[in-house]
Order: structure tokens, then C-alpha cells, then sequence
């Protein structure tokens, strides 16, 4: 308790009868799974043991410069292993939906993201896993014509409970739909420069030009390069850096930098970035 109370997962406080207790705190409050924004299947998720295993062979990792760390734990990379193992996709798509409704839950309400969708018809989330986001956008804006696009063991089966947001089974280094906006929300992140300029190619195959409102909108972290100067949310952003480099093949949090080298060579004229979700960004990206 003294560490969980260092840590402001609880505080301490003088109870009516005299004696000292432990009370929630913002954080802990969180992760009652059975708050509107709780964050507890999010926590699982991440200390899910196959997901945790990866970090044990970063240094293996860094002997061999080989396949990631996950890679190394289980022969397979992570999207492998949700199509082959049903209880670590369930967990790993719950972790996502759990964070999908707290980051929403500030986009749909954010002038700046109504904005981005001002007179937008359609709108594609591509790599959307359940339809968490879809679902919520859907719901804030009814005129939009929203989609997901995902692997076979995410969208798989969901269409049927399901009647404002359309479920597409497909590859998103093959073809994406179209539509007037893609969103990409905490998908560059899992692959390599080289694999994101990919993934922006085709979504720029997918969406209309510049004046007819055609825009990629990324949610992702953008990182301080000035690493002697972290502040605020800073700790958190190099946990998920590290979590990307352990878990993923050559992910990474980028800089400001590092994006637009990407956001050039994928073919892109202009982005603006919107620091809308605290740790996270939305990055409107334009053809
Ligand atoms: C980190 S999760 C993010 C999920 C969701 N966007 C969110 O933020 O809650 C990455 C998603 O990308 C999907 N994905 C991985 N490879 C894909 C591919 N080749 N084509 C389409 N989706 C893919 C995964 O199934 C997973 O749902």
C-alpha cells in the first residue's frame, strides 16, 4: 500500500472513526471495470503475460538484430499470434476497445476534431479493431457513412450486432477503401518507417483530394526530441516507445521529424498537428 500510495493509485485519509484508510484516486478510480471509461481491460491487456514475455528478450534482441523481441518469445509476430490464439485476441481487442472509448470520449466533444470532419460524408478507420471508435464517432456525427477495416480475426462476425458502422475484412497493405477520411489511430506506431510509408501510399490511393476534403487522421504520440527536457506526459510517451520496440517489428514513437520524413515520401503535400489528446496527437495529414 505504501508503494500503490507513492504511486497515487491511493491516498491516504483520516476515517470518521479515527482510524487511517486508503481511498481511490483519479488513476485507481480508472480501473473499476465497471467505470464508464474504466481503463482495467487496457491494464490486463498490457500485463497480459505473452505480451509481457517479449520484453524479456530485448537483449537477445539487440545481440541479433534480428525478428523483434515478441518474434524471438514466440516464433510468430503479434498479428500472428491473434489470428492463432482466440484468448489473446480477445484480450488484446478488449485492451483496445477500453482505450478506443476513453480517447473518444475527448475527440467527439473537440472543436478542432469536428472541425477535421466538417462537411466529410464518409470516413474509414483502418486498423480500427472492434469498431470501438467507429461506433462512438458514428454516434457524435449520424451523417457520416462510417466503416473499419481490420484482419479476418477482429472484423470477422462483428457486422451481424451491428447496424452504423460497416465491418470490412481486408489487408491494409493491400487495397483500403475509399472514403473522404482515413483514420489511423495507434497503427503507425506498430510498424517501420518503410511499412508506414506503405500503409500511407494506400491511403492515399483511397481518399479525394486536398479541396474535396480528403484527409488521413492519425492518433499517435508525437515525441519531444529534446530528451533532456521531459516534462508532463513525457514518461508515459517513452513507455510506449519501448512497449513498440519490444512488442512490434521496428515500431517506435516518433518525432515531429521522423513523421514528416514519412509523411514526404508516402507523397504528402501538408499535415497539421492538433496536441488534442494529451500524450497523443491528431495529425491531420493531407494529399
Ligand atoms: C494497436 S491495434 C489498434 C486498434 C485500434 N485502432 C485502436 O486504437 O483501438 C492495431 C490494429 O491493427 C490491426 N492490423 C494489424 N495488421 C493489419 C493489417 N495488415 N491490415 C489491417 N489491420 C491490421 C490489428 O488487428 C489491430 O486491430
Amino acid at each position: 500500500m505504501r508503494l500503490l500510495v507513492s504511486s497515487k493509485f491511493f491516498c491516504m485519509k483520516t476515517l470518521p472513526s479515527g482510524e487511517e484508510g486508503f481511498v481511490l484516486t483519479l488513476s485507481s478510480e480508472l480501473l473499476l471495470k465497471d467505470h464508464p471509461l474504466s481503463q482495467a481491460s487496457f491494464a490486463l491487456g498490457m500485463l497480459d503475460p505473452r505480451l509481457m514475455k517479449s520484453s524479456h528478450h530485448i537483449s537477445s534482441w539487440l545481440k541479433s538484430e534480428g525478428e523483434s523481441p515478441f518474434h524471438i518469445a514466440h516464433g510468430k509476430n503479434a498479428w500472428e499470434l491473434t489470428s492463432q490464439d482466440a484468448e489473446f485476441n480477445d484480450i488484446f481487442n478488449q485492451a483496445m476497445e477500453s482505450d478506443s472509448r476513453f480517447v473518444t470520449s475527448l475527440l467527439v466533444t473537440n472543436n478542432v476534431f469536428k472541425g477535421l470532419l466538417e462537411g466529410i460524408e464518409s470516413l474509414i478507420d483502418v486498423g480500427g479493431g472492434n469498431g470501438a471508435t467507429a461506433k462512438a464517432i458514428s454516434e457524435a456525427f449520424p451523417w457520416l457513412k462510417c466503416s473499419v477495416l481490420d484482419l479476418p480475426q477482429v472484423v470477422g462476425g462483428l457486422q451481424k450486432n451491428c447496424s452504423n458502422v460497416n465491418f470490412v475484412v481486408g489487408d491494409m497493405f493491400e487495397a483500403i477503401p475509399h472514403a473522404d477520411v482515413i483514420l489511423l489511430k495507434w497503427i503507425l506506431h506498430d510498424w517501420s518507417d518503410t511499412d508506414c510509408i506503405k500503409i500511407l501510399k494506400r491511403c492515399k490511393e483511397a481518399i479525394p483530394n486536398k479541396n474535396q476534403g480528403g484527409k488521413v487522421i492519425i492518433i499517435d504520440i508525437v515525441v519531444d526530441p529534446q530528451i533532456d527536457n521531459y516534462k508532463g506526459f513525457d514518461d508515459a510517451q517513452l513507455l510506449l516507445d519501448m512497449e513498440m520496440m519490444s512488442v512490434t517489428s521496428e515500431g517506435q514513437e516518433r518525432t515531429k521529424q521522423e513523421w514528416e520524413n514519412i509523411f514526404t515520401i508516402a507523397g504528402f503535400s501538408d499535415y497539421i498537428i492538433h496536441p488534442i489528446l494529451g500524450l497523443r496527437s491528431a495529425i491531420a495529414l493531407h494529399p
